[in-house]
């Protein structure tokens, strides 16, 4: 791996992996079509003359053949990643996700690129029976569009490593948090107290279960099992061993901004249909390779945070 692919270069984790891959010298083409991802998040890469930005759009077939020419390795990290808002628009994950990474591989074969690394998600588990949540687990019931569109493109990764020779690397994140952060729990429970410091609506009962892993540790988990397990296809889960609950994050978050609201829970197990109450898994194959988390989630939460009050510039990029 030398001339390296970042699909979803200005998003959260492909700007972060950016940066990482051009401290360590790499070569990086970064493709975007600035949907969810910003330029701030490139500022870095921009000047750096091993960096080069495609500013399109995944689904441009024509344009993606053209723009791998010449590169070794993929990081394919672009998809729509709100697990939430799926039922809302059912098209966009199959398209954004499932579509986009068929468009990827193709242009990869193309090229001749054999080498692939994916993010997918702990939500292709469901709701699973099995805690802490093993690669192995039994074949998990699908309960959003979001996982269901990763699990297929898991399986179309799959098969392009059966059929004609890829090797690709599958990574079934927990939650990630850190710096350049842009969607999910702390990022809008710091908006809403931020136009409301007396009160927190909470989805659900509170008593969620969720695994966080910081990006900095996530990072340094790909590139571990990437530099040491070479199989045809490598599936791992990344995450830290413990998990909190949403009251356990709501208090850290309360506290460190000095606040003392009334918390308001909308009540249920789930905050929204497809959200799983309890995500904890089982990420021993990746520790086996040598890699540990550095940061505890509390301590992902609290510098996730940190950053947010430090980029004010983000609250209002997010509808
Ligand atoms: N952040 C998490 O907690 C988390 C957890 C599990 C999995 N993931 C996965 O990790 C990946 C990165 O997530 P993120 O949090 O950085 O999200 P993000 O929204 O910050 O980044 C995604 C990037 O992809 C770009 N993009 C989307 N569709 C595109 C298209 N059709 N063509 C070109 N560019 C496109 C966006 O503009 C954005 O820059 C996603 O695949 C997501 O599903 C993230």
């Amino acid at each position: 791996m030398k001339n390296v692919i970042v699909t979803g270069a200005a998003g959260f984790i492909g700007s972060n992996l950016t940066d990482y891959l051009l401290i360590k010298g790499y070569r990086v083409l970064g493709y975007d079509n600035f949907s969810t991802g910003f330029e701030e998040n490139l500022s870095n890469a921009m000047n750096n003359p091993n960096f080069t930005l495609v500013k399109g759009d995944l689904l441009n077939l024509d344009l993606l053949k053209k723009s791998f020419a010449g590169y070794d390795f993929v990081f394919h990290l672009a998809a729509n990643a709100d697990v939430r808002f799926g039922l809302d628009h059912p098209y966009k994950d199959l398209e954004q996700n499932t579509i986009v990474t068929f468009n990827v591989l193709e242009a990869m074969r193309e090229n001749s690129i054999t080498d692939i690394a994916f993010s997918s998600t702990g939500s292709i588990y469901g709701e699973p029976e099995v805690f802490p949540t093993p690669e192995t687990a039994t074949f998990p019931v699908q309960t959003s569009l979001y996982g269901a569109s990763k699990l297929a493109c898991e399986g179309l990764i799959q098969a392009y490593c059966e059929g004609y020779g890829f090797k690709g690397w599958i990574f079934r994140f927990v939650s990630i948090l850190g710096e350049r952060y842009s969607h999910g729990h702390v990022f809008d429970f710091y908006r809403k107290l931020l136009n409301d410091p007396s009160k927190l609506h909470v989805l659900g009962n509170g008593k969620q279960r969720k695994s966080y892993l910081y990006i900095e540790d996530c990072i340094t988990a790909m590139f571990t099992a990437i530099e040491k397990s070479r199989e045809k296809v490598n599936i791992f889960n990344l995450g830290t061993d413990e998990f909190c609950e949403v009251n356990d994050s709501v208090g850290w978050i309360c506290n460190r901004l000095s606040l003392s609201p009334e918390i308001i829970l909308e009540g249920g197990e789930r905050g929204w249909i497809g959200d799983s109450p309890y995500i904890f898994l089982d990420c021993s194959k990746l520790r086996d390779l040598g890699w540990h988390p550095e940061f505890t989630i509390q301590e992902s939460i609290i510098k996730t945070l940190d950053f947010l009050i430090e980029n004010d510039w983000l609250l209002s990029k997010r509808d």
